[in-house]
């Protein structure tokens, strides 16, 4: 007994931004972007749209390929690192707009690191008898802490010149900036019956390591939780170690993978896919390379995306089933590490 997917959908916001339209905004180039990371392009949300936007086009699309009905889910499992609201959590508004206002929704705050819990936690509500049937969603809009406001040179609707201090503000924040885009994603899982499905997981967090990627400001250690100050400052853009990341990401997503493959008794070999974290292509072909796995193993789709956060999991194994790729039976393992910093690998034979 365990959870499977039934259903998966996948949603990413209007026209794609490509890095050459970022070089508007700040220094950059394709050249230094591409063969560091393997992004190309990333979309990005319309002011006034908030992730339970996002959420509900990828979920309908997860709803219909399950074949049930929004009334069908008695548990929504809602991971996300940009909610509309300070509070409450997106997944009620999800839940209303959907049209199942009363089903408990859980918000889980495991950034990019999302869905390897989101399985356990899905898993637990089901095995445990408290749900049947878990929407698990995964979904983030960055666009409001991009550091750039000038969204029409960058869409190309204005072809002015950005003002030198918003260049150079760009510029302060582009090795954080050209990494995110916006996305949503989503899974229905339901019990696999005997022989199949969630098999477990490996999952750390150390918060020792908070500063890595972190927003700053915006928080309740300060009165009000919010000031002009931290503004200008710009305490409202994340603050990002990205090589110390990088090093920790591939030495513990590699032993992540290890630990619950031997943990449940399957070698790598057993393993179809690998579907890990898009946040550099980088980062992934090193893990594969530590562990030898080949590299259709580890598919890719980052250079359409970039680092869509909780979501690229989910983008990247809908695209993967609808290619059909990744089929029933298969044997999937979910690596990932976020913000937190939280990571681990989870196992699920579809
Ligand atoms: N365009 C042009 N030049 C840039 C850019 C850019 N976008 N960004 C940085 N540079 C410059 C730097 O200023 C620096 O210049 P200098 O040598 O003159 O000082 C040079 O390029 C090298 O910068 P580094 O930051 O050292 O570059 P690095 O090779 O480490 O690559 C990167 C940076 C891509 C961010 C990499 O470290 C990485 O991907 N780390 C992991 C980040 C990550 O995974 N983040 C998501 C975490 S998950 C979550 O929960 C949100």
């Amino acid at each position: 007994m365990g959870i499977t997917i039934i259903g998966t959908g996948r949603y990413v916001p209007g026209v794609p931004v490509t890095n050459d339209q970022l070089s508007k905004v700040m220094e950059t180039s394709d050249e230094w972007i591409y063969p560091r990371t393997g992004i190309r392009q990333r979309h990005f949300v319309e002011e006034g749209e908030g992730v339970s936007d996002l959420a509900l086009k990828a979920c309908q699309k997860a709803i219909a390929d399950a074949g049930i009905e929004p009334e069908d889910i008695d548990f929504i499992v809602f991971a996300t690192m940009t909610p509309e609201f300070i509070f409450p959590g997106s997944g009620g508004l999800l839940g209303a707009k959907l049209g199942i206002p009363r089903v408990p929704a859980l918000d889980i705050r495991q950034q990019c690191a999302a869905m390897p819990y989101g399985l356990q936690v899905a898993n637990g509500l089901v095995v445990s008898g408290a749900a049947k049937t878990v929407l698990l969603v995964g979904a983030d809009a960055h666009a409001g802490f991009m550091p750039w406001e000038d969204w029409d040179v960058l869409s190309g609707e204005s072809d002015r010149e950005v003002s030198e201090e918003a260049f150079d503000r760009g510029t302060r924040h582009r090795g954080l900036a050209v990494l995110f885009g916006d996305g949503a994603a989503a899974m229905v899982l339901r019990d696999a019956g005997e022989g199949k499905g969630f098999l477990g997981a490996d999952l750390h967090t150390d918060g020792r390591l908070y500063d890595r990627i972190y927003i700053a400001s915006g928080g309740f250690r300060s009165r009000p939780y919010f000031t002009p100050e931290m503004y200008e400052r710009e305490e409202h853009i994340p603050r990002m170690q990205g090589r110390d990341l990088f090093k920790v990401a591939v030495t513990e997503l590699s032993r992540s993978v290890r630990t619950i493959c031997e943990d449940c008794g399957v070698t790598l070999d057993d393993v179809d896919w690998f579907i890990a974290h898009q946040a550099n292509d980088r980062i992934n072909g090193a893990v594969a390379k530590a562990l030898k796995l080949p590299p259709e193993k580890v598919p890719s789709n980052i250079a359409k995306y970039g680092n869509t956060s909780a979501a690229t999991i989910g983008i990247l194994l809908d695209e993967l089933r609808r290619d059909g790729k990744v089929k029933e039976g298969d044997l999937c393992c979910f690596l990932a590490l976020g913000s937190g910093l939280n990571w681990g690998a989870s196992l699920v034979q579809l």
